[in-house]
């Protein structure tokens, strides 16, 4: 317990834990985005899918519990960098200049942040804890899909994502220690790649089932 402790009270030790949780949301998201795109095969080709996934049983429990344990991490080291970064920067209000890599991703991390643990509560709400037993998942999902209102915050929702994964990705590059001059513009394409990758391919999908599901 003591070491938790010990690497929560450390600057490095803070950012190594943002590092190692935002890697694994990114892993977590590659995966929940390959697994979601058999919705353009079909009903049956997302219900075989989702089904496929359920029989894995104690090693989707497992990685559930791990994701959990990442949120909760990744949630209250970032909740106590944004309060030190808050106290130590006494101009916070002054207006910030665009300067020394300061982009709309990083001023906005805390915020957007913020915005996708509601996002996840509401998501889990959605399709998660729901009763699948007289239903299909993909019925679930496209009776989600028939609210424009649902439309509306999913979309937007997937915007705050691809934002936050795109400064996310650039940062824990540079606390991995990638920050050389002659890397950085690479990791910066990679990371806003990623973002667009994140962000159209699952942006598309609340559209898709809404107009051709
Ligand atoms: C349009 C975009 C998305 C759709 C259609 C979608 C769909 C789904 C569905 C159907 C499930 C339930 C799977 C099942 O239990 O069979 C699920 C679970 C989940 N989704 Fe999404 N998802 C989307 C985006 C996201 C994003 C962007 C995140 C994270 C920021 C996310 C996080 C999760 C989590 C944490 C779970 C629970 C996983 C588990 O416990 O096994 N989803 N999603």
């Amino acid at each position: 317990m003591n070491w938790i402790i010990m690497t929560l009270s450390s600057s490095i030790g803070k950012k190594l834990m943002m590092t190692l949780t935002g890697l694994g949301f990114i892993g977590f998201l590659t995966a929940h985005l390959v697994g979601n795109l058999t919705i353009y095969g079909g009903k049956d080709s997302f219900n075989l899918y989702a089904e496929k996934l359920h029989t894995m049983g104690a090693l989707i429990t497992l990685a559930e519990y791990g994701l959990l344990l990442f949120a909760i991490v990744h949630i209250t080291t970032g909740t106590v960098l944004f309060f030190q970064n808050f106290k130590a920067r006494p101009d916070a209000y002054v207006v910030k200049k665009n300067a020394g890599g300061r982009t709309i991703g990083s001023m906005t991390m805390p915020y957007t942040g913020f915005l996708i643990l509601l996002f996840v509560i509401l998501h889990l709400g959605d399709f998660h804890f729901v009763d699948k037993t007289e239903t299909t998942i993909f019925h679930i999902v496209a009776s989600t899909f028939a609210s424009p209102l649902y439309i509306l915050i999913y979309t937007v929702a997937m915007v705050v994502v691809a934002i936050h994964v795109s400064h996310g990705f650039w940062s824990l590059f540079q606390t991995l220690g990638f920050n050389h001059p002659k890397y950085m513009p690479s990791v910066k394409g990679i990371g806003i790649f990623l973002s667009l990758i994140f962000g159209i391919g699952f942006g598309f999908l609340p559209l898709y089932i809404a107009f051709m599901g």
